[in-house]
């Protein structure tokens, strides 16, 4: 069994999904820590309630991004974790602690990369009138939210559309996209090699990250 560490900073409803998804064996792993750089991260409940193990490193507390990401990769390094998923992690990481960690580190992202990356990337959607809209999933890499991409969820949306619902209907999606790769991730079946994504035993339809679109 895969030992999964998970990285958040607020709601961590994605959190959640993954371990229901390890819980129910969807995925052969499990959840060994929950990092929040926010004391006040919902997730923390949350991890809390399903009874998985919590850390709080507050960026806050340091004096530097260096000293804060000095404990976070010793704290990864203690855990000796198979699998690092940034759920709604927040906060930029720098090169020593990516170059680090990078084969195993995940992040999701709520655009079709390469458009949009970083905030705002629903209100980005809806102004540009967007036919499109969804979440990536990719390795980490020292570029933000631009690393080797494994999987895309896509939606239709249109720009009447109200914002509450467009990130409803993302977070939903996401609750079943992020367990799916990890699962495969925690098989062996999705893996980094030389900064390229290598899928074992998934129909790619074609394709050369693992697409799906979703009505909800
Ligand atoms: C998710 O929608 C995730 O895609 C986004 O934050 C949300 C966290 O929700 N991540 C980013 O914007 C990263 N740049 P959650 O805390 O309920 O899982």
């Amino acid at each position: 069994m895969k030992k999964i560490a998970v990285l958040i900073s607020g709601s961590g409803s994605n959190l959640e999904a993954i371990v229901k998804s390890c819980n129910s064996n969807l995925i052969n792993g499990e959840v060994v820590s929950v990092i929040s750089n926010n004391p006040d991260a919902y997730g923390l409940i949350r991890a809390k309630n399903f009874k998985v193990n919590t850390k709080i490193i507050n960026h806050n507390e340091f004096a530097s991004r260096n000293e804060f990401e000095k404990v976070l990769g010793e704290y990864l390094d203690q855990l000796n974790v198979d699998l690092i998923v940034l759920a709604g992690f927040m906060r930029i990481l720098g090169k020593k602690i990516i170059n680090k960690f990078s084969s195993k580190m995940i992040n999701l992202h709520p655009s079709l990369l390469p458009l949009y990356p970083g905030l705002n990337t629903h209100e980005k959607a809806l102004l540009n009138n967007d036919k499109e809209h969804g979440i990536s999933i990719h390795f980490v890499s020292t570029e933000l939210d631009a690393g080797p991409i494994i999987a895309q969820g896509i939606i239709n949306i249109d720009n009447a559309e109200k914002i509450e619902t467009l990130i409803d209907r993302i977070h939903k999606i996401e609750h079943k996209l992020l367990p799916k790769i990890i699962s495969e991730i925690c098989k062996d079946n999705i893996y980094i090699e030389q900064n390229i994504v290598k899928f074992k035993n998934i129909n790619l339809k074609g394709k050369n990250i693992y697409i799906k679109n979703y009505e909800v």
